[in-house]
């Protein structure tokens, strides 16, 4: 079965409105070489709507970088799926591992996230991966069953085939290094029985898993040719457009 790939930028907490605009510009006409990919990018709540303008006439889909677990009530500063999907976004990021380690979230909030998102019908990109303690421990797989199972409880199947996972290496993450690509496609194998055990084959072979964690221009070519891995999800690669541009332009 192929996957379509996906590409998706995560601007974290960088760029201005303004910035954020310029940007979207150089990523929509790079996207537009190409017919056979998605490009994604998940801007600042702040930015949203003005990308969103930018991007009318672009395949580039629209992310956000979390979103809150109901449509609205008395959650201050959080963002709802309805206030996003009525900005024209389309998928939202889960779980990044800077929301779990730094803000504390954990898989139960994460699943209400999700569930919250699919309800609305937003693409939820769910996030996991191990630290490095937890990989010199040897609990990797442990670890990430444990994400995976808790992040997707109450998925019913029909909906599970559009979450798309970021397998995210905590280690890895702004850091420079990467997990080789062996080491990944070793995960995303994992992942995909697990799918299939917690699903069935169908829906294991159709979820796209991205990898995410210091990929760069000089390493996505040989991740893409990794047989269970779908795309990847760039931070600090994702702000500069060049740079970008030689990640959507994968081989
Ligand atoms: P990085 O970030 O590409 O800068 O390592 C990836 C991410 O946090 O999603």
């Amino acid at each position: 079965m192929s996957r379509r790939p996906l590409l998706a930028g995560n601007w974290k907490m960088y760029l201005t409105s303004g910035e954020a605009v310029r940007l979207a510009q150089a990523i929509a006409a790079i996207s537009r070489e190409h017919t056979d990919r998605d490009v994604m990018v998940a801007p600042s709540f702040t930015s949203l709507a003005a990308v969103a303008a930018e991007l009318r006439n672009s395949a580039v889909l629209l992310g956000a970088q979390n979103v809150a677990w109901e449509q609205e009530g008395a959650y201050t500063g959080e963002i709802s799926p309805r206030m996003l999907t009525d900005l024209g976004v389309r998928m939202a990021i889960i779980g990044h591992s800077e929301r779990r380690h730094i803000f504390g979230e954990d898989n139960v909030m994460v699943n209400q996230r999700l569930l919250a998102a699919l309800d609305a019908g937003l693409v939820p990109v769910l996030c996991i991966g191990e630290t490095l303690d937890e990989r010199q421990a040897e609990a990797t797989f442990k670890v990430l069953e444990t994400q995976l199972c808790e992040g997707l409880e109450n998925v019913p199947p029909a909906r599970a085939e559009q979450v798309v996972l970021a397998y995210e290496p905590v280690w890895a993450i702004g850091t420079g290094k990467t997990a080789t690509p062996q080491q990944a496609q070793e995960v995303h194998h994992f992942l995909r029985q697990l799918l299939a055990g917690l699903y069935d084959k169908k829906i294991a072979e159709t979820v796209r898993v991205l990898y995410g964690g210091s990929v760069k221009p000089d390493n996505i070519d040989e991740l893409m040719a990794q047989p269970d891995i779908d795309g990847a999800l760039v931070g600090g690669a994702a702000l500069n457009p060049d740079s970008f541009a030689r990640i959507v332009h994968f081989t």
